[in-house]
C-alpha cells in the first residue's frame, strides 16, 4: 500500500485523467501531493523538469500529462504530437528515475495497438501490426513511452508500469461542439437540440460500431490500485470488459438528457472501425473491477456539464468528434 507520508507527483493534474487521479488520492487520505501546472513547470523542458525532480524528490509519478488531441488536430500537427510526447516522456522518466523516485506509472492509450487488431485487444497485440494512420504519431510516441519504461526497468531496475486505458468520460471532460470524443460531443448535442426544440438529432454512421467508455473515476480508482499492486514490464489494459453501439450509447445519453425529438443516422457518413474493446482480463484477475455503470457515469457527467457550462473547455474548431 502507499504510505501515506509519500510524496506523489501527479503530472497533468489538471488534465481530465490527471484531476481524477488526484480526486480519488485525496478521497483515499494521501495529501502529500506534488502539482504543478504547465506554466509552472514545462515537461518539455528538460532543464525545468531535472530541477522540479532533484529540488522535490517526490516518492510516486502518476504521468498523466500528455498533448492530447482529436484526428484533425493530430492530422495537422504531427511533429507536435510526436514530438512533445517523446520529450515529456523522456524528460520524466528519467529524472524520476536519477532523484530516487520508488514507482512511477505511465498513462498510455488504447491507440498503440494496430489497427486491425483481434478484438477484444490483448496486451500481446501490441506491435503486431501497422497502426490507425490517423492517430500514429501520437500512438508512436505512447509506444516509445511504454518501450522507455520498460528499458529503464531493464537495465536499471527502476519501478515503471504503463496502463492502457480505454476510452475515457467524466467530470472535467472537452465538451467541444466538433472537437470532442464522441460520449461528450453527443451529451451536448442532445442538450443542445433540447434547449432549441430541435426535432431530431443527426448522427455520423450507422450507430452500429461498438465502443467501450470507461468512468474516469474508475480509471482513478484503477490506477491506484495498479501503483499499489502492480510491478511488471508488460502493459496492462484498463476499462470495463464490455462495448455498447454507438445507437444505443445515443438512446442513453438521448434518455439521460430528456431529449423527445428522434435520433437520425446519416448512413452515407463513415463508420470507423467496427468494433474497440479492450481486453481486460490481466486486470480482472488482479481483482479490479469498475464500479460506476455507464448510465450512472453519463447522468453524472451530464450533471456536471450543466453546472460547469461557463467554464468549458475547447480547442481548435472544426475537427470532427472522433469514435
Ligand atoms: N481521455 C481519454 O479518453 C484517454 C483514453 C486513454 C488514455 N488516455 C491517456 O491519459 C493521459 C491524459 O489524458 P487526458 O485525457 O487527461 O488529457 P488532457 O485532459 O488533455 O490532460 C493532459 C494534461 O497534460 C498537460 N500537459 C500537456 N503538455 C504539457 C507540458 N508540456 N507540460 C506540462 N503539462 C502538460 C495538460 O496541461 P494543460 O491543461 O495546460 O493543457 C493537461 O493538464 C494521456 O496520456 C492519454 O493518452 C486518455
Amino acid at each position: 500500500m502507499i504510505d501515506p507520508a509519500q510524496k506523489i507527483y501527479v503530472a497533468g493534474h489538471q488534465g481530465l485523467v490527471g484531476a481524477a487521479i488526484v480526486r480519488r488520492l485525496q478521497s483515499q487520505g494521501y495529501s502529500n501531493l506534488v502539482l504543478r501546472t504547465r506554466s509552472e513547470l514545462d515537461l518539455t523542458n528538460q532543464d525545468q523538469v531535472s530541477q522540479f525532480f532533484l529540488q522535490e524528490k517526490p516518492d510516486l509519478v502518476f504521468l498523466a500529462a500528455a498533448k492530447v488531441g482529436g484526428i484533425w488536430a493530430n492530422d495537422m500537427f504531427p511533429v507536435d504530437f510526436l514530438q512533445d510526447n517523446l520529450r515529456i516522456e523522456l524528460n520524466v522518466v528519467e529524472a524520476a528515475y536519477r532523484s530516487g523516485v520508488n514507482k512511477l506509472q505511465f498513462l498510455g492509450s488504447s491507440c498503440i495497438y494496430p489497427k486491425l487488431a483481434p478484438q477484444p485487444m490483448q496486451e500481446s497485440s501490441l506491435l503486431t501490426g501497422p497502426l490507425e494512420p490517423t492517430n500514429q504519431w501520437y500512438a508512436a510516441a505512447k509506444i516509445a513511452g511504454i518501450m522507455l519504461c520498460q528499458a529503464y526497468r531493464k537495465q536499471y531496475g527502476f519501478d515503471a508500469i504503463s496502463l492502457m486505458p480505454t476510452n475515457l468520460y467524466g467530470p472535467g471532460d472537452n465538451f467541444h461542439a466538433e472537437n470532442s470524443h464522441v460520449l461528450p460531443a453527443l451529451l451536448r448535442r442532445f442538450h443542445e437540440a433540447k434547449l432549441s426544440g430541435a426535432s431530431d438529432v443527426e448522427i455520423w454512421g450507422t450507430g452500429e460500431p461498438r465502443r467501450e467508455f470507461l468512468h474516469v473515476d474508475d480509471l482513478a480508482d484503477a490506477a491506484v490500485f495498479l501503483m499499489n499492486s502492480y510491478c511488471d514490464p508488460e502493459i496492462i489494459n484498463v476499462g470495463t470488459g464490455t462495448d455498447v453501439s454507438i445507437r444505443e450509447l445515443a438512446e442513453l445519453i438521448q434518455e439521460v438528457v430528456g431529449y423527445r425529438g428522434s435520433i437520425r443516422f446519416d448512413t452515407s457518413r463513415p463508420d470507423g472501425t467496427p468494433r474497440k474493446l479492450l481486453d481486460v482480463s490481466r486486470l480482472q484477475e488482479l481483482g479490479w473491477q469498475p464500479k460506476i455503470a455507464l448510465r450512472d457515469g453519463i447522468a453524472t457527467t451530464y450533471r456536471w456539464f450543466l453546472d460547469n457550462q461557463s467554464q468549458l473547455r475547447g480547442v481548435e474548431a472544426g475537427e470532427p468528434a472522433a469514435v
